[in-house]
Formats: structure tokens, sequence, C-alpha cells
């Protein structure tokens, strides 16, 4: 049941804010957050900085003790050798990054990456004991040809084939036509797809699994449009780009329950 399971915001920078940005900006939102008396463990936030920021991420984090989680947008099928540019997970594992984000549509669209080698980066990070973030969804041409859910059910599919019920991962539902574009899909858009994800989870990983796994959307989240998202029982949570890197609308997509009016 929704009630159970923890929401996530999940803020994915992609290639924003060097590592001295980076500790300015996490400093501020935990201070934002404390201002707002934000109880973490009714709403987990994440951020998603550069490789070259985890580590002045994680000294802050551990250093000031803060709450916030953090991790990769994207890791290595490998653990170690000689694949120049690669990182492994277990440098991630190292930094204390709890998160990863695979499959992300900018990696599948920009560097090819196919439903297998999703498959084989959500092994990896299971390896390395990082809660995947899978990403998956529609281009808008998948959309008219093949209508809302199919194409990211599909993907998840791959994925699901390789992993077992006990199975640690976060699925993000982020529809290609939706990122970056300010059109985010409905609520009620968001709430089909992402229904229709967990049935297939349901459907091979089993019930349990299906219920304790969190499926956010992501595409054109804002402060002003989150509530209705949170609304949907099947949503979890969001996997926010643009909006993510202002202090006060992460914060504010952070503290979603007090436009919902349940804070
Ligand atoms: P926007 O929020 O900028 O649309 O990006 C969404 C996204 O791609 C998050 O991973």
């Amino acid at each position: 049941m929704a009630v159970t399971r923890v929401p996530l915001i999940a803020g994915n920078w992609k290639m924003n804010l060097d590592h001295l940005q980076s500790i300015a900006f996490v400093q501020k939102l935990a201070w934002s957050l404390r201002d707002a008396k934000h109880d973490y463990r009714a709403c987990e936030v994440a951020v998603f900085p550069p490789f070259t920021d985890l580590r002045s991420v994680q000294t802050l984090v551990s250093a000031d003790k803060l709450d916030l989680a953090y991790g990769a947008q994207d890791l290595s099928v490998h653990d170690s050798g000689a694949y120049t540019g690669e990182i492994s997970g277990a440098f991630l594992a190292a930094l204390d990054c709890r998160y990863v984000i695979i499959g992300h549509s900018e990696r599948r669209q920009y560097h090819a990456e196919s439903d297998e080698l999703v498959a084989e980066k959500t092994l990896a990070a299971g390896r390395h004991g990082l809660v995947p973030v899978v990403c998956v969804g529609e281009t808008a041409d998948d959309l008219e040809k093949h209508g809302p859910s199919a194409v990211p059910v599909a993907q998840l599919d791959v994925v699901l084939q390789q992993l077992s019920g006990d199975a640690d991962i976060v699925v993000a539902y982020e529809p290609v036509w939706a990122i970056g574009s300010g059109q985010a899909a409905t609520p009620e858009q968001a709430q089909q797809v992402c229904a229709a994800l967990r049935a297939r989870i349901a459907s091979t990983l089993g019930d349990e699994a299906a219920g304790r796994t969190r499926i956010l959307y992501g595409g054109s989240v804002k402060a002003a449009n989150i509530a209705g998202f949170m609304k949907q029982p099947d949503v979890d949570g969001a996997l926010v780009g643009g909006a993510s890197l202002d202090v006060d609308e992460f914060s504010a997509i952070s503290r979603f329950r007090q436009h919902v009016g349940t804070a």
C-alpha cells in the first residue's frame, strides 16, 4: 500500500554545478529544509551531482551529519579494469552513495544505452549495495505509435528479468517528451503508467516487491505541480531536473506535503 512507501524527492543535476558550487548548494538546501523542520523520515530527499562533486558532498554530509541522501548519475557495468573514463560502483559505494541513476533517457539517447546495458548496470549497482534508480519512458513518437505505457513497461521488463524478488530498486518514469520541455505529464497520465509499471513488478517479482518499490515521476516537475503527482496512489516521488538546481524551488518540492495539505 502507498502508505508504507516513504516518498523520495530526487534532484538530478545532470552536468551542472562544479564541486565548489555543490558545497554551497547542499549547505543552503540543508538549511532551507532545517528551517522548514523537514521530516526526512516522512520524505527522503536526495541529490545526484556530477561524479566530480561526490567527494565534496560526502565530506559535507558526513561532517554536518546531514540527512540528505546522494547518488551518482551513472556507473560502469565493470567493477574495475582497463575501461578508460568509466566509474565503478565500488568507487561510488566508497563515497557512501546510497543511489545511482541508471538508464536516464539522455544516456539512452546520447550514449546509445540499450535496455540490456541498463539491466547490466542495475546488477552492477546491486553488487555494490547501491540502490539503482532505473529510468524508463517513452518518446512522443512512441506515445503516438504504442500508447502510454507499452514502451516504459517493456524497458522495465528487461531489467526485471535479471532481478529476484528481494531486489531493492527505485523506478523513475520519465516521459522523454516531458523532460526539460515545461510540458509535464498530467498527474493522471503519470498515475496510469506508474500503475502499469507496478503491475509488471508484481507479475515478475511478486506483490511484496511491487508493494515496497518506489516509483517516481520525472519531467518538468516544479513546486507548482508536485502536489498533483504526489496525490496519485502509484507515484511515490519525483526525479527533478531543472527545478532541482534552484535551492528554494527544490526545497519547496521536497515539502510537497505542505501543498497537498497534510504537513
Ligand atoms: P526536468 O525536470 O528538467 O524536466 O528533467 C527531468 C529529468 O530528466 C530528471 O532526471
